[in-house]
């Protein structure tokens, strides 16, 4: 997830330009960059890695506005998916006269880099976008059709496999700026002689309140008197035009009242996203893989370590990782982890998972795990933070930066990530058949669709959340991986709502916690799937009998066809059907949305909740 911005009309670019990134930074901050064209055939380009100050300072040095003349510009901000976190990384990147910016990831890159290098292009990042302006430069200099800028940038989109939002500049087409996505988002600004691109409204939100918004496939030519939408072939079609009656601060997070309402929306992208380009050529491909498909076959042990949500993606995935690669998995607590003496060794694996990448208790103990010789993967959201940096391997969540403090699309995304560092090791060591690792990968795709369903559907959960909201304590219950889904739930509920709350095996209830059951005690259950149907379903509703037996009030996550255990709740929240391991992806949502809308009901600030921090870097 990056920001991306562009402006065509009269006043000086460059103001405009920064002030858009500004409004952009929430969507990345790893780098920075612009491209201004002066209208006289030259681009100037200035980028630096970090935040968006850095990149500020290096303008003013560079003389400011009156070194960056010209009333067309492009501008991103960077959260880095492919390549480090530098200021060779960051965008635009340039080849001749071609300045571009791109946010998501092109999944053929790197037969498209081999292709270039072979033609002797030398490409100077790492990143996967850089061959999108190169590609641009060859299609202009083939001549014919393809010498036409705009016919050139729709020569290279159809070349280029994935998700992106590009744009495209020339120094020698000032006047023109042309744009294009597919799967990530862009919208148009309409001013009187003057055009804006933002990845969203917030970039020209000051400038004009009147947008558009681009469909899927879509490419938009724009000048400072208009623009044209066609789809990548050049036929004409439309956006979707429409006014922003949002004010600033509602526009930075997309409308909604909180950014963590806006992150727990962004779910279906973020697992989207972090299955992009994981399997090709019928293989799982990990990012960064520094252990041999040997090493992998030599692992006779897992343990996984991380940090409260993202230990609790741990303890779904391994019910996946036992099940798929018949290897012992250990789940552990990172701040528990090294100070009782492990038994480690090269054939063990460590899987770290943390969303920032930096949480000191996670990087303690792969420093750990890395001196007793084991393998370490990391699973992380940051790219170029400390823990993928110091792992043999890395596998990245492509979630972008999570803002509110309570972890929701990373950690939806850490399941995803975790379940595909499981079917690579299902693969390396033979215990799945190839057509069934493709099977299951196929399975993960289908997911972002059943996501949304959910989160197009989460308000009758926030009815429930007002009504319950003077709660003194709330269980949650669950069996298999429904299990750590009830732990997941009740953290969210102790963090935000300041609300004492636990989660349970619905099994173990018996053995002393049913003791805490009284009447109106609210009790939250997620029913294992239809198609896992037989012991597992019976046992749960044997669990809710009990404790309905002793007045609990219950509130059952299940599919809609589960007509056994509907007359036994006291609420209903219906899930798309899933597989018994997938579930988690759906039955997770509806307790982010119980806990933000419970906080909110109780005054408390949402994306910040009190003595939190998003990156714990203290053990
Ligand atoms: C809970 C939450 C935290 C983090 C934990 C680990 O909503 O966000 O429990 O999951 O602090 O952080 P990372 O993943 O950055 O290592």
């Amino acid at each position: 997830m990056c920001g991306i911005v562009g402006y065509v009309g009269q006043q000086a670019a460059l103001p405009v330009v920064v002030e858009a990134l500004r409004r952009m930074e929430y969507r990345g901050y790893d780098s920075a960059g612009v491209a201004i064209l002066d209208g006289a055939g030259e681009v100037r380009v200035e980028k630096r890695a970090g935040k968006l100050a850095n990149l500020e300072e290096a303008l003013v040095a560079d003389g400011g506005e009156a070194g960056f003349v010209g009333t067309t510009g492009i501008g991103h901000t960077r959260w880095a998916t492919h390549g480090r976190p530098n200021d060779r990384n960051a965008h635009p990147h340039v080849s001749g006269d071609v300045a571009i910016v791109h946010n998501g990831i092109i999944e053929n890159f790197a037969p498209l880099r081999a292709e270039l290098e072979s033609a002797g292009v030398e490409l100077v990042s790492d990143t996967d976008s850089e061959v999108a302006a190169h590609l641009l430069t060859r299609a202009i200099e083939s001549g014919g059709t393809a010498g036409d800028f705009v016919a050139s940038c729709r020569a290279v989109l159809a070349r280029l496999e994935g998700a992106f939002t590009l744009v495209f500049s020339h120094a020698k087409h000032p006047d023109v700026l042309v744009a294009a996505r597919r799967s990530t988002p862009l919208v148009l600004g309409v001013g009187q002689g003057e055009m804006f691109l933002g990845s969203d409204v917030a970039a020209f939100i000051e400038h004009t309140r009147d947008a558009v918004e681009l469909g899927q496939d879509n490419v938009v030519v724009m000048r400072a008197d208009g623009y044209e939408v066609t789809d990548f072939d050049g036929e004409p079609t439309e956006g979707r035009p429409f006014r922003i009656d949002w004010d600033l601060e509602a526009a930075e997070k997309g409308g909604y009242d909180y950014f963590m309402l806006k992150e727990i929306a962004e779910q279906p992208q973020a697992v989207a996203d972090t299955l992009l380009g994981k399997f090709q050529d019928g293989r799982i491909v990990l990012d960064e893989q520094r252990i041999s498909d040997q090493e992998l076959r030599d692992i006779d042990k897992v343990f996984i370590i991380a940090c409260g949500s993202a230990y609790h993606s741990g303890l779904v995935a391994k019910y996946a990782i036992e099940h798929w690669t018949r290897l012992p998995c250990e789940v552990e607590i990172a701040s528990e982890f090294r100070y009782r003496d492990p038994v480690l060794d090269r054939s063990t694996l460590v899987v770290a998972i943390s969303q920032s990448g930096e949480t000191a208790d996670t990087l303690e103990a792969v420093r750990h795990a890395k001196s007793q010789k084991a393998r370490v993967l990391a699973v992380c959201n940051t790219n170029g933070s400390q823990i993928p940096r110091e792992a043999d391997a890395v596998l990245y969540t492509h979630a972008g930066p999570e803002i509110g403090v309570a972890s929701t699309k990373a950690y939806l995304a850490q399941i995803t990530a975790n379940y595909l560092v499981g079917l690579a090791l299902a693969q390396a060591r033979g215990t799945k058949f190839p057509d069934e690792v493709a099977a299951e990968f196929r399975q993960l795709e289908r997911m972002p669709e059943s996501i949304q369903q959910v989160v197009d559907s989460l308000e009758p959960v926030r009815e429930i959340a007002r009504e319950l909201a003077d709660s003194k304590s709330v269980l949650f219950l669950g069996r298999h991986v429904g299990y750590p889904t009830a732990l997941e739930g009740a953290l969210k509920l102790k963090e935000l709502a300041y609300m004492h709350a636990e989660g349970f095996p619905a099994g173990e209830l018996k053995h002393g916690p049913i003791a805490l059951i009284e009447d109106d005690l609210p009790v939250f259950v997620v029913m294992p799937p239809v198609e896992g149907r037989g012991v597992l379903h019976s046992k749960l509703v044997s669990n809710i009998q009990e404790i309905k037996a002793r007045g609990a009030r219950t509130i059952v996550i299940a599919e809609e066809s589960d007509e056994v255990v509907k007359p036994l709740s006291d609420y209903f929240i219906p899930i798309p059907p899933s597989t018994t391991l997938l579930q988690p992806l759906l039955a997770t949502i509806p307790y982010q949305a119980f806990a933000a809308e419970v906080a909110a009901a109780r005054g408390y600030d949402v994306d910040k909740p009190r003595n939190l921090a998003k990156s714990v870097t203290v053990e």
